[in-house]
């Protein structure tokens, strides 16, 4: 099985959808960029063409690939003209179960027979979209890390019934995207998120109980952990919706309440403060100013 030639589809343009149809279409493939909202899909495409360029300046394309990057991409709002001539699906939309269910009703009923349906998912089960399918052996989870273009790993997830030539498809289409795959099983987080979310959760919860302020955090992260940036701008930049939307997953998977969402962060999510995307987190974002500054809240 491989899906040479074919049109690969990426459902939902926001932060993923956008990194995701950018390093397909770098790569040759046609992409149909596909969502509810036309706005987003324009942001999407203004995105993909800001961060070409930023790989230009960097010489890591030509201007020959930016212009047939961006001549690879056709945008749908409408999901089954997108899908109709796939051989991927790669879904990439609110992590949201319910919305996620209804997306794979629609694509599988859209799609044709031999097309493999992907998840970017974070968190929730392969098992549980593959059951909403008919073909719940051609599903799998291709989970990309943001910021897509850059970031080498793709978890590659395998539901209950994912047949073994549906993962070595996934595994090698990782590979020429010039991607590092790393196939894993289907629990809540898998691998990525179960330790990723409890440790941001944590951070959190240390700001939140007055142990450390956002300095003293990231400055213990960064010189302790060798991490590259603290847990509290990983949070802003993964968005706080989707850090919260996981460890729901995580908590409600598990049964365990150590899994439980920090109240600062529901708090957080709540009004709205969801990180780069809405211009606040626990630091603050201003267009044009790259200069990192804690939110007004913390500091
Ligand atoms: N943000 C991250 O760092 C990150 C990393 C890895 C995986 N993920 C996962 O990727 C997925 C997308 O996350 P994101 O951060 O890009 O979210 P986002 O909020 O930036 O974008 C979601 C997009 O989905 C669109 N959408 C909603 N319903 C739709 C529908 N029915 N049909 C088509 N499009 C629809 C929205 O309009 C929006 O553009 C989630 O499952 C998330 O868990 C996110």
């Amino acid at each position: 099985m491989t899906v040479n030639g074919g049109f690969i589809s990426v459902i939902g343009a926001g932060t993923m959808g956008n990194g995701i149809a950018h390093v397909f279409a770098q790569h040759g493939f046609s992409v149909h960029l596909i969502d509810v909202s036309t706005e987003q899909l324009n942001k999407a495409i203004n995105s993909i063409s800001k961060n070409l360029d930023r790989q230009l300046s960097k010489a890591v394309i030509t201007e020959e690939i930016k212009i047939t990057t961006l001549s690879n991409i056709k945008t749908f709002s409408d999901l089954a003209e997108g899908v109709k001539q796939s051989q991927l699906v790669v879904e990439a939309a609110t992590e949201n179960t319910e919305l996620k269910l209804n997306i794979f009703r629609q694509a599988d009923a859209a799609a044709p027979l031999n097309c493999i349906l992907a998840t970017n998912t974070s968190s929730i089960s392969i098992t549980k979209i593959a059951a909403v399918t008919k073909r719940p052996e051609s599903v799998i989870g291709m989970h990309f890390m943001n910021p897509v273009p850059v970031m080498k790993l793709v978890e590659i997830i395998n539901g209950y019934s994912t047949k073994k030539d549906v993962t070595d498809t996934i595994i090698a289409l990782s590979k020429q995207l010039d991607k590092i795959p790393c196939v894993v099983n289907d629990l809540p987080g898998f691998i990525a998120n179960r330790i990723l979310m409890p440790m941001i959760n944590e951070a959190i919860y240390s700001l939140y109980e007055g142990v450390a302020g956002v300095e003293e955090i990231v400055t213990i992260m960064k010189l302790r952990m060798v991490h590259p940036m603290g847990p509290l701008q990983l949070a802003d930049f993964i968005g706080l919706d989707v850090c919260l939307s996981i460890l729901n997953v995580l908590h409600q998977g598990f049964g365990n309440p150590k899994y439980a969402a920090c109240p600062l962060l529901i708090n957080m999510v709540a009004a709205g403060k969801l990180g780069i995307k809405s211009g606040e987190g626990f630091y603050a974002y201003t267009a044009g100013n790259k200069d990192l500054v804690i939110s007004k809240r913390f500091s």
